[in-house]
């Protein structure tokens, strides 16, 4: 057996395994973030899980929107975002925007640095600037610079294996 577990599937991530390369990428618990910016033609948001911590000095974070959205555009060449990341309650926000990233009707907003839209009652909000935006395959990596930082407490809202959870805090 060499250590493996009966169970275990070892497969090369080519074109018939694209559904079980997500899958074991989906094994990767992550909170829920929403990243805002604005564009010419008005206020965008997305929900996002590939949000994740790069830099202490410069205070630097990142997250991947995906080439498939057609919100790609707005997001790989905004020159100012804000990331938010939900509190447990806030999964209504997190579905809604993964749905609609256009209908701002339902959340409280208030306006940020760069006109980008803010949403309140998140665990924790970084407003960026534009740092970097790399090739990632189809995603880009956008690199934002921390200008302004709000927290809250709060029990967070997680996803693991396609499923929204709730992570307490220790
Ligand atoms: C939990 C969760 C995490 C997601 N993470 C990302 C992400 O990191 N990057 C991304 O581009 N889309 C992500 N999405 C998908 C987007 O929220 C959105 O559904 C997708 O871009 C479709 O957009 P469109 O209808 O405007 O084309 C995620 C969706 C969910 C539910």
């Amino acid at each position: 057996m060499d250590g493996a577990i009966m169970s275990e599937q070892s497969f090369t991530p080519d074109a018939a395994h694209q559904r079980a390369f997500r899958d074991a990428l989906g094994r990767f618990a992550t909170g829920v973030t929403v990243v805002t910016t604005r564009t010419a033609e008005g206020a965008v948001a997305i929900t996002a899980n590939s949000f994740a911590a790069l830099s202490l000095e410069p205070p630097l974070v990142m997250w991947a929107p995906g080439r498939f959205s057609r919100r790609f555009a707005a997001f790989a060449e905004a020159e100012h975002f804000a990331i938010h990341i939900l509190a447990a309650d806030q999964l209504p926000l997190a579905q809604h925007f993964a749905a609609n990233g256009y209908d701002f009707t339902g959340p409280d907003i208030t306006e940020g640095l760069g006109n980008v839209p803010l949403l309140s009652g998140c665990l924790a909000r970084f407003e960026c600037a534009r740092h970097a935006v790399y090739p990632g395959g189809d995603h880009a990596i956008v690199v934002g610079e921390v200008l302004r930082v709000c927290t809250a407490p709060g029990a967070g809202l997680s996803f693991f294996s396609g499923g929204y959870g709730r992570i307490e805090a220790p």
